[in-house]
């Protein structure tokens, strides 16, 4: 998840050891160093960097190092990076994930490679060990990165080539650029102290960084790199230039979406692979499938179960995991009880989770942490993979959790015949658009702030929307009160006129989902009824008849289901800037934990 490396003129090891302290602000699970010195000398280990048995001093003067958030492979010693070849001779850290690395691990280890990790990254090692010739580690690595698939950020360093290699896809990766010492890093955070000149790498770039010279190429051709200077505070930095983690993350969207499609869509075929093994026509004779979840997990639930009863044919039920006990469940032997939780370790859920086990149900765990006691425990796993959350209100993993949800309804679907292959095409052509569409609510950010911070002094807000808009409602309410500790409450937008309607005044504003998947023009209806008590309506939309209604509107680009996964981008930061304008404590807002373990 962070990856820092140094060639110098003098000490690595401080050098890469302060930058992966800087780096911990990113979350992770495990940690490790590597120092090239004539040999190279690895140190790693699950757990904090404060728990790495690192050397007082150490001669090199090149290293590189890795604080890892697990995707494949569990946080163990052997899976944390770097991760070495056969003869040690070479170390790699890797950010992202490596698409086709079964294949690519299947031909090495027929031709005798011997692996010591269950990481996808530990390919990159064994192929350059095939490749490199002690001299020119660049060719080296522009030789093997055209044979993975997937996204990545590498950092490489070999004995024989004085330095580190660099390479780009997907992933970010920046060079720290001094006259005697140059740096490489995820994120400028890690050496910022050191130097402020960096070059962002491009897409497809791989670089060659020694301690006076940084050479980037592109396609096997020299290319230039503009050298920029950042003006960054050390403190803000530590959120990579957010005021807040909740920010960052809001922001990180596109790329964490990109993660968690990585890899599993064929979209002209209409197919999905999430590696799950399903004992035979289980998903064909299953009647019923309950998610159990908690807060935003709910609401991703809550969005799941449309998707899956109209595109799998299957009867869906959602529980508030703490209410799950109280559910009679039907046929356990039929029932696939899905688990959505970002941390894995909700008590709530977990307690669920056993209940169904214990009943006889299959139980299947969508989480963004390996390893954790939901993982474990669960019958299957699938990673929503959407990198460490630490703003205690969930922003990422929601959007990541709704398309892994979307992605497990294709499955799910096309398994019980209920899907016709147009239909899943469909779906997954606007799943592989969330990134860009949600990159597109992300520009639009300025605009949202100006209206969160107008109306932040209101009474109480209300969130309406229907069908995939009524999670998402509820979503933007939550975040709306977690943070800001105002009144805010969100429900399905033919609710409106049995009750909330008595409390609408021109002092609450309303913010209506209006794109497509949500009903909208039903709900247009709604917003009418709210504007004649005088409520402001702010609008989030995809159709133009809503335009004329709204007090303030904001667009969505066209994709049709996930449409209401792209409004609430808009909802997100809307509650953070109501927040930040009130001076919350956004990224600890009280009495809130981020994981919940107790009951
Ligand atoms: C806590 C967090 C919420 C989260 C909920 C469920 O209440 O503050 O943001 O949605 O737990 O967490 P989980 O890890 O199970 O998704």
């Amino acid at each position: 998840c962070g990856i820092v490396g140094y060639a110098g003129d003098n000490e690595a090891l401080p050098v890469v050891a302060s930058g992966l302290k800087n780096l911990e602000y990113r979350g992770y699970d495990s940690a490790g160093v590597a120092l090239l010195d004539g040999d190279i000398d690895v140190f790693k280990s699950s757990g904090e960097i404060d728990d790495l048995t690192l050397p007082d001093n150490h001669d090199a003067s090149v290293g590189v190092g890795h604080t890892r958030w697990s995707t494949h492979g569990k946080p163990t010693d052997a899976n944390a990076h770097p991760h070495t070849a056969c003869s040690g001779d070479i170390a790699v850290v890797h950010n992202g994930i490596i698409d086709n690395y079964e294949a690519l691990k299947a031909a090495l280890v027929e031709d005798g490679h011997e692996f010591l990790s269950e990481t996808d990254t530990e390919v990159v090692p064994h192929l350059l060990e095939e490749r490199y010739d002690d001299e020119n580690l660049i060719a080296a690595v522009e030789d093997v990165v055209n044979q993975l698939d997937g996204s990545f950020a590498l950092a490489v360093t070999a004995v024989g080539y004085d330095g580190i290699v660099v390479a780009r896809k997907d992933s970010p990766l920046v060079v720290g650029v001094s006259p005697t010492r140059n740096f490489v890093a995820s994120d400028v955070t890690a050496f910022l102290e050191h130097t402020q000149d960096v070059v962002f790498l491009e897409d497809g770039d791989v670089a060659a960084v020694t301690r006076d010279s940084v050479d980037v190429r592109n396609g096997g051709e020299q290319v230039t790199r503009e050298t920029r200077t950042v003006d960054w505070e050390a403190d803000s930095a530590g959120k990579a230039g957010y005021d807040h983690y909740m920010l960052k993350e809001i922001h990180e969207q596109p790329q964490a979406l990109r993660q968690t499609i990585s890899g599993r869509l064929d979209v002209a075929r209409g197919t999905v692979d999430l590696d799950l093994d399903l004992p035979e026509n289980y998903l064909k004779s299953l009647e019923e499938i309950q998610i159990v979840a908690c807060g935003t997990s709910y609401h991703a639930g809550l969005y799941a179960r449309r998707l899956l009863e109209e595109y799998a044919d299957v009867r869906c039920s959602v529980e508030v995991a703490s209410e799950y006990e109280f559910t009679g469940g039907r046929d356990p032997w039929r029932t696939l009880v899905v688990a959505v939780t970002q941390s894995g370790e909700t008590a709530d859920t977990l307690r669920a989770m056993r209940k169904a086990d214990a009943a006889g149900a299959r139980t299947l765990a969508v989480t963004n942490t390996v390893g954790s006691t939901a993982a474990r425990e669960a019958n299957d796993v699938v990673y929503i993979r959407a990198g460490p959350e630490i703003g205690v209100a969930a922003t990422k993993t929601f959007a990541a959790q709704v398309t892994t949800l979307s992605m497990l309804t294709v499955a799910i679907g096309l398994e019980r015949g209920a899907l016709a292959g147009d239909r899943a095409s469909t779906l997954l052509h606007n799943v592989r658009g969330l990134p860009g569409a949600v990159q597109q609510a992300l520009d639009d950010a300025d605009r949202v702030r100006e209206t969160a911070s107008e109306l932040a002094d209101s009474e109480a807000f209300f969130f309406i929307g229907r069908r995939l808009g009524m999670p998402v409602s509820l979503e933007g309410a939550l975040k709306l009160k977690e943070i800001s500790y105002v009144h805010a409450e969100g429900f399905a937008g033919g609710e409106l006129k049995h009750g909330t309607l008595a409390l609408v005044t021109e002092d609450t504003p309303v913010l209506a989902t209006l794109t497509d998947g949500a009903n909208p023009q039903e709900t247009l209806n709604n917003v009418k009824e709210v504007q004649s008590r005088g409520a402001p309506v702010v609008g989030i939309s995809s159709i133009d008849a809503a335009e004329s209604y709204l007090d303030v509107g904001f667009a969505v680009p066209e994709l049709g289901e996930l449409e209401p996964l792209v409004a609430n981008v808009y909802l997100q930061l809307f509650a953070y800037h109501v927040a930040d304008t009130l001076g919350r404590d956004i990224d600890k807002p009280r009495n809130l934990a981020k994981s919940v373990t107790v009951e």
